[in-house]
């Protein structure tokens, strides 16, 4: 073992041991240097070794601080590989909790969307009225779809920076990516066909596969590694599957990023089998280290992948502009648009094209990423202070999502319902699940910032759990 490696072993013993625990700051390399009589470059390279092995996490300008560390769940001793489901009911299940859960005053902790407070809503109220006052007179007809051109190409430019190429001819504008999502579904099924999703799934494709009476079969999905691709193959050589509906970065409800070695198996697998894939990826720009990750879609050399986006996590909710790279679906899914919403708001399209062009969003996506790092291990901090051992709390590099395992007789539904009549809102695992697996499960929103409100509801809510079990 060559010095930095039995230095980071040294150190990952010592963050083991509770010496340094989550949220800590190290101490600096020169520090470590003069306390080790070791050279910097060498304390450097151990510092790099742990954090890309996700044990510690650098911040720019303040040093290196000890991440939350790897707590396992059950999976996969405990689940099954696939649930078929010949018809879902969750629909109303899913509106009950999200009308509850909007209530004024009630700590969102259940909510999907990121802290509001962290948008930048002023910025992008100029860029509507500037847009606005530059609008042509035929400005509705210009952006039929596929959409503004000025925001497909801006779109187009990111996918650039993660060295994919993707022409803005390919790209639709859609209301936010449930749009996208749904219309990418409509377009490559008909009623009682298969559909592959991730279990436990985001309940949107849940509720996609109930309206448009499709069966459902859910692939187990390990909170850390992500879809079992031995159980997908198994399914996809057993199944006729017509799509399958993928997270493969910040997954939701887990939190979960696939490998890239594991993205590219995957791809394979879908050609192999020739099924498209639905990539759901809203949270693509959330990543907390390095320069983020390249979604399935980087690897599609045949157009099978439709790679849905969204600005609602990563710049604002209330404007719903999504968008869909759809490969060689792309005129057929502008076809459906037309005759189903007809297009996306015009003025809403032109003003994120405007705060784009303007070059504001990558400052922007540069303060969000850090601030949701830090809220997330803020909140699991308090958690895992407040909730004994037998509740596990998924934490997962970038995105703002804590996914925790109750003891198996806790019944999370029953705390939501607890939980809700003392003001706060949890997302209940039975939410994403297809045969209601995740019942002792439950999601959360981890985004907001620890002010005394929040401290309050984790430690009411926590109290709520420990009187549970
Ligand atoms: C995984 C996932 N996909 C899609 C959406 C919908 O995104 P949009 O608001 O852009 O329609 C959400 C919103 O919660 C989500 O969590």
């Amino acid at each position: 073992m060559s010095k930095y490696e039995q230095l980071a072993t040294e150190l990952k013993a010592q963050i083991h041991q509770g010496v340094w625990q989550a949220g800590d700051k190290l101490p600096s390399l020169r520090q470590t240097a003069i306390d080790s009589g070791l050279s910097l470059m060498t304390v450097l390279n151990a510092y790099q070794l742990l954090e890309s092995q996700g044990v510690i996490t650098a911040r720019e300008k303040s040093g290196y601080f000890v991440a939350p560390q790897h707590e396992t769940l059950s999976y996969p001793q405990h689940h099954d590989r696939m649930y078929l489901s010949d018809k879902l009911d969750i629909n109303e299940f899913v509106f009950s909790v999200l009308q509850s859960s909007k209530q004024a005053g009630v700590v969102p902790f259940g909510s999907a969307f990121p802290d509001p407070a962290m948008f930048p809503q002023q910025a992008l109220s100029r860029s509507l009225v500037k847009a606005t006052q530059k609008m042509s007179a035929t400005f509705a007809a210009d952006n039929l779809p596929p959409g503004n051109l000025g925001l497909r190409k801006a779109i187009s430019q990111r996918y650039a920076k993660y060295g994919m190429s993707v022409a803005p001819d390919e790209i639709l504008i859609t209301s936010g990516a449930m749009e996208a999502l749904n219309l990418s579904l409509e377009m490559l099924t008909e009623q009682g066909d298969w559909v592959v999703v991730e279990s436990p799934a985001f309940y949107g494709a849940l509720q996609a596969i109930e309206r448009l009476k499709l069966r459902a079969i859910a692939v187990a999905t390990d909170p850390q590694q992500g879809i079992d691709l031995e159980a997908l193959a198994d399914v996809l050589e057993q199944y006729p599957v017509k799509a399958c509906w993928l997270m493969s970065q910040h997954q939701n409800p887990l939190g979960c990023t696939l490998s890239d070695t594991n993205k590219q198996k995957l791809y394979q697998l879908l050609q192999q089998h020739d099924v498209s894939l639905i990539e759901d990826d809203v949270y693509q720009e959330l990543y907390s280290n390095g320069t983020g990750n390249r979604p399935v879609k980087a690897y599609d050399s045949d157009g099978r992948v439709l790679h849905c986006g969204s600005f609602s996590k990563s710049l604002i909710a209330g404007y719903r502009v999504g968008w869909v790279a759809a490969g060689i679906h792309a005129s057929k899914m502008q076809r459906l648009q037309l005759m189903s919403t007809l297009s996306t708001s015009a003025p809403m399209q032109l003003a994120i094209a405007e705060f784009i062009q303007s070059m504001q969003y990558e400052r922007h996506l540069k303060r969000l990423r850090k601030q949701l790092h830090d809220r997330k291990t803020a909140i699991y901090t308090l958690l895992r202070q407040a909730l004994p051992d037998t509740v596990k709390v998924n934490f997962t590099p970038g995105g703002y999502f804590l996914w925790l395992e109750l003891p198996e007789h806790v019944d999370a539904t029953n705390l939501y319902y607890q939980a809700i009549e003392q003001g706060i809102s949890i997302a209940p695992g039975s939410l994403f699940s297809t045969e209601k697996q995740y019942h002792h499960y439950m999601r959360m929103n981890a985004s907001f910032e620890c002010t005394d409100k929040i401290r309050i509801a984790v430690r009411d809510l926590s109290k709520l759990i420990r009187q549970m079990i």
